[in-house]
């Protein structure tokens, strides 16, 4: 028994009183402002080269589209929970109210995806921005210490790498800013994010003359043959692998407990930052692919800078990123921070250990929590290629957006007269039709990701089983 067993909506509403020691700080555009920082990324700044060479060729601006429309769809879902249930929790404690403990013991694993291994692949691509800002000084940095042992280059053999070193030094200096406290305050977001739409917009305002009708045609490569390599399936695929451009904006939902009025700014958060976002990724893609030809962008992790030297703007590309690494800095610590926030309500609720909700006395932040998660990002960060990590990330988001649709209707009905300042509208329609974009989407990203995400879900039911289940607070209860 107790598998099933739900936390109370006026259960989690009281224990966010008690506890909310976080000040009521943000309007609208902060939140919108938190959004776009936690979005604008290596998704958008690393993955889009290699996504066009590989999967939808310029047809990519289709795929964009198709994963904003699974990202609308499931933003109206959160923007529900995110004003019903207030609290930082996000997806773990949605679940939790809705469909039991073991829903929410898997939502909250799931979670490690989305924020651990998204901080990892963000850590892969912050190195290989800072591999071509140093190119462009002249300094070439070793292969052997700037990638993975398991890389493999688009043409065949391996990239020759032992370890990525710079991934691991920045995940070791955001966890170490994490630790000792100097989060990251509005303020300095607002700062990143006017570098970071300053570099797209720049971008797309300089390549558009540049454009070359030639390389947009056909907008949608044949199929290879395979599922997937271009044609209606490549677009598909190439959705599933640029959705990770856009995963951040669940990130709002965390900062709940932080915004002045909850009620009327989580949904333009929410919404607001995929909108924006959804603008600039659309025109960014049609610039890139129009100005190189996505077949040569297979081995490019920095595609800016080429679409720049191809246009004889190199010489913007050291000034640019620069920009792009200090926004992927402010993604890791927003990815950073949500995980040690959701891990932290698990050990309140006692389904992890104490050291996870251990605060430090001085620093006030749970640092023993931030060196462990330290540890195991960095693992990632060393070892493994940003595409499996990437497309790792991407399935388990996906995953946690499909559950937070479905919890959608089973709130509906079993707490169909607790108050909904904003009511995801056509439910549930809009939630089917998220739960059914965003599967064709994890469809798309092929069953060696289905795999790893099975086997990494495996490992969380032996660790509930074997460890949660009987700790759990609500269950010791019964
Ligand atoms: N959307 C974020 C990025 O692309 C995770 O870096």
């Amino acid at each position: 028994m107790g598998l099933f067993s739900t936390k109370s909506l006026e259960r989690i509403q009281a224990e966010a009183e008690s506890k909310n020691e976080l000040r009521r700080t943000l309007g609208p555009i902060s939140l919108i402002a938190l959004g776009v920082g936690g979005i604008i990324g290596a998704g958008i700044f690393t993955l889009t080269g290699v996504a066009a060479a590989t999967k939808a060729g310029p047809g990519l601006v289709i795929s964009f589209v198709l994963a904003a429309i699974g990202c609308v769809f499931a933003g109206l879902c959160y923007s529900e929970f995110a004003t019903m249930i207030p609290i930082a929790g996000s997806a773990y404690t949605y679940a939790y109210a809705t469909m039991g403990e073991l829903v929410a013991w898997i939502i909250g694993w799931d979670l490690v995806l989305e924020y651990s291994v998204g901080a990892a692949t963000v850590s892969i691509g912050w190195s290989q921005t800072l591999k071509a800002l140093l190119q462009n000084l002249g300094i070439n940095l070793p292969a052997r210490l700037t990638a993975s042992p398991f890389e493999v280059l688009p043409g065949g053999g391996t990239a020759h790498g032992i370890l990525n070193l710079p991934a691991v030094l920045i995940v070791v200096a955001v966890s170490a800013l994490l630790m000792i406290g100097i989060r990251e305050s509005a303020g300095v977001n607002n700062v990143i994010v006017v570098l970071k739409v300053g570099v797209i917009l720049t971008f797309i305002a300089i390549g558009w003359s540049f454009i070359k009708p030639a390389n947009l045609t056909p907008l949608i490569p044949q199929n290879t043959g395979h599922f997937g390599e271009f044609g209606y399936s490549g677009l598909l695929a190439g959705a599933g692998v640029i959705f990770f451009a856009y995963i951040g904006f669940d990130a709002v939902s965390t900062a709940a407990q932080e915004a002045k009025l909850p009620k009327r700014d989580m949904p333009i958060g929410i919404i607001g930052s995929l909108l924006v976002c959804t603008v600039l990724f659309i025109l960014y893609t049609h610039v890139l692919t129009g100005i190189v030809p996505y077949k040569s962008m297979a081995q490019s992790a920095a595609p800016i800078s080429l679409a720049l030297k191809e246009i004889r703007y190199g010489w913007l590309s050291t000034a640019m990123n620069m920009a792009i690494l200090a926004g992927l800095t402010s993604v890791m610590l927003v990815m950073l921070l949500g995980q040690s926030r959701v891990f932290f309500s698990m050990a309140n609720d006692r389904l992890l250990p104490k050291l996870f909700r251990d605060v430090h006395p001085r620093f006030r932040t749970p640092w023993r929590c931030n060196f462990v998660l330290m540890i195991f990002v960095s693992v990632f960060a060393a070892f493994v290629p940003i595409k499996v990590v990437g497309e790792m990330t991407s399935i388990g988001t996906l995953f946690a957006f499909v559950i937070v649709c479905a919890g959608i209707m089973i709130m509906r009905k079993t707490n169909p007269n607790a108050p909904r300042p904003f009511r995801t509208p056509l439910v549930p329609l809009i939630p089917i039709l998220g739960i059914a974009v965003c599967l064709a989407m994890m469809l798309g990203l092929g069953w060696t990701n289905w795999a790893r995400l099975v086997g990494w879900l495996a490992i969380g039911l032996i660790i509930y089983f074997g460890y949660s289940r009987s700790r759990s607070l609500l269950n010791q209860e019964k």
